[in-house]
């Protein structure tokens, strides 16, 4: 139902936020880390691909209120606003399976439920971090991808490329809002961010591996597995988000926050089979099984992240094993693998990590 709390709502001098997604996997990680900090944290959240299991932890807090609605719903987001110092946006339809399956779903959510957020944001004079990602750079190979770099898209016909399209023009809204009506806004651009609670259920790679690598199942890995990427752990990305929302110096600007380590998908397949000590095998699938026809995906997408490092001092520490281990706890512990689940053939030492 749109609108009903779900946890009961808190009065304080506190910081009251805001996190529109607060349910999903980086949301619920974010509600964690602003509770512990003292906040009143209002959640808002359709709970289309997060889960109020996400809050699990926290749900007992009486700084912590669920709206359970749509950011597409103007009136609730007024709601959910209200009062409150500051909104982190994260609220969007994600995953390139569900923008390729669903494109005008996520162009809706991703462009008319942001103006929503943004507007709301001015009107209750909240500051706003919105969540954008590297995306937005689109087929841009650079050795280093700056916030100024080119975004280099395919075919807007291609619904592939409506998700970049969508946060493309929700920076430009919120850069646009920042200059013409005072509003207090920064942006981050994630990249391949990883940890618990992700969910490979909309084509994330990390989690989807591991998950076939705890069943015993082939690790499949789109087209020649050579193209590459740079995972950064949610636990590290999170922090980085708050100091950069607190910093009256990012206000109208753009930071990176990605992995420091480029890796391959054949290489990530071949670390996660190692680290969980797995008996599965690699199965290259072809795109055009994967996806429809005509896909395009980057070879490499590689962060220059000095603009936050300088800004707030993030610096991504978490080693790519420690977030495998992290993730496959999470999934054995939530029990997504479902019936057929296999235990691990090094299980005994996978354990102690839990
Ligand atoms: N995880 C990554 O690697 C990554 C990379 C780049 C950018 N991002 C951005 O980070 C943000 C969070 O992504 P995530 O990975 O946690 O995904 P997620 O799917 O777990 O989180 C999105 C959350 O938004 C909620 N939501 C979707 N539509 C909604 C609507 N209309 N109204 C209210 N809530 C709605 C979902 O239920 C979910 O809880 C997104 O804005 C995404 O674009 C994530």
């Amino acid at each position: 139902m749109s609108g009903v709390p779900v946890f009961p709502s808190t009065a304080g001098g506190r910081t009251r936020t805001l996190v529109t997604g607060g349910a999903g996997f980086v949301g619920s990680h974010l509600v964690e880390h602003l509770l512990a900090a003292g906040d009143d944290v209002v959640v808002l959240d359709d709970l289309s691909t997060g889960s109020a299991r996400n809050l699990a932890g926290v749900a007992d807090n009486p700084r912590l209120e669920m709206i359970h609605g749509s950011i597409l719903n103007s009136k609730t987001v007024a709601q959910a606003m209200h009062s409150c110092d500051r909104v982190f946006h994260l609220a969007a339809a994600v995953g390139v399976k569900l923008i390729v399956e669903q494109p005008l779903r996520g162009l809706r959510i991703n462009i008319h439920g942001t103006e929503n957020v943004l507007t709301a944001a001015i009107e209750h004079k909240a500051s706003v971090l919105l969540v954008s990602t590297s995306e937005v750079y689109g087929k841009n190979t650079a050795d280093r991808l700056r916030e100024d770099s080119d975004r280099v898209l395919g075919d807007p016909l291609l619904s592939r490329w409506t998700y970049a399209g969508a946060k493309g023009i929700d920076e430009a809204f919120a850069k646009a809002y920042c200059d013409q009506e005072g509003l207090d806004v920064a942006i981050v651009r994630l990249f391949n961010t990883v940890g618990p609670r992700q969910t490979g259920r909309y084509g994330m790679v990390l989690p989807n591996l591991v998950g076939q690598a705890l069943r015993g199942h082939p690790l499949t890995v789109f087209g020649d597995g050579l193209q590459t990427r740079c995972f950064s752990a949610v636990e590290d990305i999170v922090p980085a988000m708050v100091r950069i929302e607190r910093d009256p110096r990012a206000r109208g600007q753009a930071y990176n926050l990605g992995g420091a380590r480029e890796i391959s998908i054949l290489d990530l397949a071949r670390e996660i089979i190692a680290t969980l000590d797995s008996r599965s095998e690699i199965e290259l699938v072809p795109y055009e099984q994967a996806y429809a026809a005509g896909f395009e995906d980057m070879r490499r997408r590689v962060p220059d992240n000095t603009k936050a490092h300088d800004l707030v001092g993030y610096e991504p520490t978490t080693p790519l094993t420690t977030t495998i281990m992290r993730v496959a706890a999470d999934l054995l512990s939530r029990e997504r693998l479902g019936s057929d689940a296999m235990p691990l053939a090094g299980a005994g030492s996978f354990r102690g990590v839990v």
